[in-house]
């Protein structure tokens, strides 16, 4: 028999920030699998060599989540040319790392835009065409620091807990009706991540540069994005909403485990030892 492949399930997806890591490396099993994509950048240059490797299966979208009217409008178009989306993977995302009120709060509100009020707008989007067609997948990469928030980093867990809940809310809401919801949690992966993050006020403080040190050893030395495709392809062939926690087994098994047994104080005094905050 035939191993199962996710286009036993879906014909067509929808992935953001596929220009790089793990985006990419989401829209490259994708296409393995034999879905066809639809993959956004805000510069179209950057997905060529996807275009190229895949003629007539991938195709390049224009899209920036600054601009919420852009960025659905972005969507719209692709979305009808396809015949309706069945998976559509709300993946792009950056870093900010600064200090809370050292930096500018509107640095803070970009972030939460980009990350949580526009990517919340493109799943509002994405799900009344699934809804109607009894089936598909809504994919929302959050991140383990949704659990264990990174320090200096407010915004981006902010966004990354948001955005769980909104994908824990629509989980229940969605039962029945065929439409699945994934919250799929990295942890620490080695993409260009930490090389764009964005350096704000307070960055360069002794402490701040302590916990900076320890959170880019850590993406540094973490999985290639592969391994995160991997589990999102499991997810999918599995066709249940779920909480998808992913990446080295320490960090996506082993510590939400041990944080569940554990009291708040306990972990919070872990999360600081380790960015060297104690
Ligand atoms: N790497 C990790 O360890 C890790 C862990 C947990 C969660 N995550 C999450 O996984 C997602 C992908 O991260 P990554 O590590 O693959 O980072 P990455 O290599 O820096 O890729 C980020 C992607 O997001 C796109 N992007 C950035 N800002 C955008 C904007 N304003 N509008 C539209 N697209 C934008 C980029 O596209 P262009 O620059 O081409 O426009 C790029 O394709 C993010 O949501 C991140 O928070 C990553």
């Amino acid at each position: 028999m035939a191993a199962p492949r996710v286009s036993d399930l879906h014909r067509t997806a929808f992935v953001t920030g596929a220009s790089t890591g793990l985006g990419r490396a989401f829209a490259a099993m994708l296409l393995a699998e034999g879905v066809r994509v639809w993959g956004t950048s805000r510069d179209v240059v950057r997905l060529a060599e996807l275009a190229a490797a895949h003629p007539g299966r991938f195709t390049p979208v224009a899209l920036d989540l600054r601009d919420a009217t852009a960025a659905l409008a972005a969507f719209r178009g692709p979305e009808k040319d396809a015949g309706g989306f069945d998976v559509v993977v709300n993946n792009a995302g950056y870093g900010a790392f600064g200090g809370f009120t050292s930096a500018d709060f509107a640095d803070w509100r970009a972030q939460l835009e980009v990350m949580l009020v526009n990517t919340a707008a493109l799943a509002h989007a994405a799900l009344p065409g699934m809804l109607a067609r009894g089936r598909g997948a809504l994919v929302n990469i959050s991140s383990l620091a949704a659990e264990f928030p990174l320090p200096f980093q407010p915004a981006y867990n902010m966004a990354k807990a948001g955005l769980s809940a909104l994908s824990e809310s629509l989980m229940i809401e969605t039962r029945g009706s065929g439409v699945i919801v994934l919250d799929v949690r990295p942890g620490d992966y080695r993409t260009d991540f930490e090389g764009s993050v964005a350096r704000l006020p307070g960055a360069d403080a002794p402490h701040a540069m302590r916990a900076w040190a320890a959170f880019e050893a850590m993406m540094r030395s973490g999985p290639h994005p592969d391994h995160a495709a991997g589990s999102l392809r499991r997810a999918l062939l599995r066709n249940r909403s779920a909480t998808v926690r992913t990446g080295r087994f320490f960090q996506a098994v082993a510590g939400p485990l041990l944080a569940r047994l554990g009291p708040l104080a306990l972990n919070r005094r872990i999360q600081a030892r380790y960015f060297g905050l104690d």
